[in-house]
């Protein structure tokens, strides 16, 4: 890493290796939340490449009280310390430095370092945290071996637990005891943690493939530990995946899991010790619903899986963040996919890519897969370092096939274990692997922007030819204005009029795989000759390609590809396209066809009913105003919500038809075929209720729920449609569970989301109420993130009320916890995309922060908010 440049970026080009290395850290805490002492014991050795630089050490907000070279005190004249690095200059080479610092972790609001949740102590690093706890130079290519000594009064932490494995445990004088622990694996501090408090834990020892016996424990507040069970065993299947799928073994003795309500991010992959937002680790059926218990499932398999993308192969520098995290993501998601529906899985990734992920890519703050300069690198936990990132280590897995893809990922680890990485030394691995030369691929990582892919097509009667044109182009984004072209793989299938494949390989200037092309050019042609007829072509089954397809087919044509395509994703991608043009085009025959459609798979009793649950969640907000120039919000909601109403009348009959067929399936506990019963009959019902003033149905469920799954639904539905009972069932559920701050949460989100402008006022009302906790992220993104990103009606509100009411908490959200407001404000990322006057309102309100937001995180972002 490297210092900023006169710019204020640190740049991807400038980086140079440590001058210091840190072979071992020996680390010892008096913790105390108004007085924690650190002492830091560091064995130093000078690159012998970069002999007599000075050593500089990172910290912040740390009371120095003293400094000493192996064992002999430092005289302040000796060394600096201005409140960013310790400097110490003329030392002779390898030596061990041992400092001692005080932190005031019950001060520490940012949650970054070591800090306080209720009553336990704990540690947030990644990604420049581990510089308010001790002097060290906090960068990831800095990886020593760890010793930790932890010591606290016994009966208020009577839990001590750190990286890697315990090997010591005495009681001291005074009620204090101390617990040691040794991490043996070569680590960056990013990835340094502790924990300390009253916890207790769900347990449960395995042997691995290799023979290792490993304790896995779930810690969390007594109170709460009968609801870590489910994450426990989330735990111990995503290890048997690792063996499995890609051969990766565990490496210690004990994997802790710590589950804290007060937590900025999901969930942190810390060596042995990861440690999660509670949301994402408990949960029984009466408080969390079945996407809760996915997505537990999938964040437990995310940061296990860290264990080996991403702690034993580290990353050299924070520009290869996407190294750990999108392939993180890519190994989480196959990880649900195996164990669940594939197509489902793959479903839902594509909605948040395209709702989410491409308006990133054509907002303000668009910026590529590997940025190659950054202000404040928090800022780049963005859904394109993970989401994009594993959507391009995806399409290199279709590319390769898995045989050869898991040749790579192999040599990938073995070449790299204990190692700092880059992106050229995954390719590198790959390209081995493969024989490939993926010079062209790694484009994926250095250009923003999402590619669009024009399709044309002509059949000639007289000839039988049938041409297809495959143009690709990627948008100017902010800082790039020109693009070159990238390697695509394009699934493609034709049909002949009897719905029949046509298995024929086409003639093409590409590369053919199957029933694959592999793009590589700005324009290919495929064709296939003496045709009968002209055939109904798919392009980009699975979504193997992340890319926006831009290819006019009739309604007519999207309605038979829904009926004879054999991939559910396709399926599915062919009701969300009839939608996207009744909707947007107000288009009455891609209306007909898509409620024609719908009544076929409502009535079709073999059709897998998680599927038919899919395909009734039309496209959202974010993903159809990708799809428009300039975004009048309340125009394209007023038309969503008049095709929605259309649909629910026509097909009333059919959906409660299915809403009573599954109803005694959705009783059955947490199996598949509940799961999918409950999705099924909850997407039925969230239509049923449009139409429904009376709110009979979702009363009923709400009054007879077996499950959060059915009772938050019916709440929301009954909250939403504005139905007579909903005060009633509001006060009723918010009684139930008022001692639980994570259901607290859904009923919040459910308020704050109701599609009606006046919900401006309830969000006001929740934030002079004491249900507002600016301290806990949680809290902030129940009552604010989901009102800015779950009610783009009222957040879009014409008067600007909406953006005024997040606005205006940003700055005393700034002054506590910079990463939250930070996430806040980038909410405001598609403002130039705004039609006329909403968007004057958006710039005036981003002008009116500019002085008032102090923290480098926020400061980068509105820079980039007001200059694009
Ligand atoms: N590295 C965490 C993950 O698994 C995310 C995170 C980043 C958590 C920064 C805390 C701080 O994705
Ligand atoms: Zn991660």
């Amino acid at each position: 890493m490297s210092p900023p440049r006169d710019d204020g970026h640190v740049h991807l080009a400038d980086y140079v290796p440590p001058a210091w290395r840190i072979l071992h850290a020996d680390l010892a805490f008096d913790l105390d939340p108004d007085a924690t002492e650190v002492r830091a014991r560091l064995v130093l050795e000078p690159d012998p490449d970069q002999p007599g630089q000075p050593l500089v050490l990172d910290g912040e907000e740390l009371t120095l009280l003293s400094v000493a070279i192996d064992g002999r005190g430092l005289d302040a004249g000796r060394y600096t310390y201005d409140g960013r690095a310790l400097r110490i200059e003329g030392l002779p080479g390898a030596c061990e430095l041992e400092t001692r610092v005080r932190i005031h972790p019950a001060g520490n609001t940012r949650l970054e370092g070591l800090y306080t949740s209720g009553r336990l102590l704990l540690t947030q690093c990644e990604a420049e945290g581990f510089r308010r706890i001790t002097f060290f130079a906090d960068r990831p290519d800095v990886m020593p071996r760890w010793r930790i000594t932890l010591r606290a009064a016994r009966e208020r932490y009577p839990v001590l637990l750190a990286n890697g494995n315990p090997v010591a445990r005495r009681e001291l004088d005074d009620g204090r005891h101390e617990s040691v622990w040794e991490n043996p694996h070569p680590t960056p501090c990013y990835l340094f943690a502790i924990a300390a408090g009253e916890l207790d834990r769900v347990t449960h020892s395995v042997r691995t493939a290799e023979g290792r016996q490993v304790e896995l424990n779930v810690w969390a507040d007594p109170a709460d530990v009968a609801r870590c069970e489910y994450a426990l065993g989330a735990v111990e299947r995503s290890l048997r995946w690792d063996e499995r799928r890609f051969g990766r073994g565990y490496d210690l003795d004990v994997f802790n899991v710590v589950a804290a309500q007060d937590f900025t991010m999901g969930a942190m992959e810390n060596k042995g010790l990861n440690i999660f937002n509670a949301r994402y680790i408990l949960a029984d059926e009466a408080t969390a619903t079945d996407a809760d218990f996915l997505a537990i499932e999938s964040v437990v398999a995310h940061e296990y899986l860290h264990n080996w993308s991403g702690n034993r192969v580290t990353l050299r520098d924070w520009f290869q963040l996407s190294l750990k995290e999108g392939l993180t993501v890519f190994r989480d998601s196959e990880f649900s996919a195996d164990l669940h529906s594939r197509a489902i899985k793959r479903i839902e990734a594509v909605r948040v890519l395209r709702g989410r992920q491409f308006a990133e890519d054509a907002g303000a703050l668009a910026h590529p897969v590997r940025p190659d300069r950054y202000r404040e690198i928090s800022n780049f936990y963005t859904l394109t370092i993970y989401e994009k990132g594993a959507e391009v280590i995806r399409v290199l897995h279709t590319l390769l096939g898995e045989d050869v893809f898991r040749a790579g990922m192999d040599r990938y680890f073995a070449d790299n274990d204990g190692r700092a990485a880059t992106l050229e030394d995954f390719l590198a691995a790959h390209a081995a692997a493969s024989g490939r030369d993926l010079s062209q691929f790694a484009r994926w990582f250095s250009q923003a922007g999402t590619p669009e892919l024009t399709i044309t097509e002509d059949f000639n009667a007289a000839t039988g030819d049938y041409t297809v044109t495959v143009d690709q182009h990627v948008p100017p984004t902010p800082g790039q204005p020109d693009k070159q072209p990238l390697v695509l793989p394009l699934r493609f299938a034709l049909y002949d009029a009897a719905g029949a494949a046509i298995t024929a390989a086409p003639e093409t200037d590409a590369a053919i795989n199957g029933a694959m092309v592999e793009l590589v050019a700005a324009r290919h042609a495929l064709r296939w000759r003496g045709l009968r007829a002209k055939p109904l072509a798919a392009f980009n089954q699975g979504f193997a390609a992340p890319v926006k397809l831009r290819f006019a087919q009739s309604p007519a044509e999207l309605a038979r590809s829904v009926r004879v395509e054999r991939d559910p994703v396709h399926r599915w991608d062919g009701l969300q396209r009839l939608a996207t043009r009744a909707i947007l085009s107000r288009d009455a025959d891609a209306a007909d066809a898509l409620e024609a459609a719908l009544a076929d798979l409502l009535t079709d009793a073999a059709a897998d009913p998680a599927f038919v649950a899919e395909c009734l969640v039309l496209p959202d907000f974010d993903t159809l105003a990708d799809a428009v120039d300039a975004v009048d919000p309340g125009a394209l909601l007023d038309a969503r919500d008049a095709l929605l109403d259309r649909l629910a009348r026509v097909l009333a009959a059919p959906l409660q038809a299915r809403y009573d067929a599954f109803a005694e399936a959705a009783g059955q506990g947490l199996d598949g075929a509940a799961m999918a019963a409950r999705a099924l009959r909850n997407a039925c019902l969230a239509w049923l209720a449009r139409v429904d003033a009376s709110g009979r149905l979702a009363q009923r469920q709400f009054d007879t729920a077996r499950s959060m799954t059915e009772r938050g639904a019916a709440l929301r539905c009954l909250l939403h449609f504005g139905a007579p009972g909903a005060p009633a069932a509001l006060a009723a559920f918010r009684e139930q569970f008022a001692a639980d701050p994570l259901v607290t949460d859904k009923w919040i989100g459910f308020v704050v989301t109701r599609p009606d402008i006046a919900a401006c006022d309830d969000v006001e009302a929740l934030l002079a109420s004491s249900w507002w906790k600016p301290a806990n992220p949680n809290r902030v993104r129940a009552v604010l993130g989901n009102f800015q990103r779950g009610n783009p009606r009222a957040f879009h509100r014409a008067d600007g009320a909406g953006f005024r009411l997040v606005a205006e908490r940003l700055p005393a959200l700034d002054a506590t916890n910079p990463q939250v407001a930070a996430r806040l404000l980038g909410g405001f990322e598609g403002w130039r995309r705004l039609a006329g006057p909403l968007r004057a309102q958006a710039r005036a309100i981003l002008d009116g922060l500019d002085g008032r937001l102090v923290s480098p995180d926020c400061r980068d972002l509105l820079a980039r908010l007001r200059d694009s």
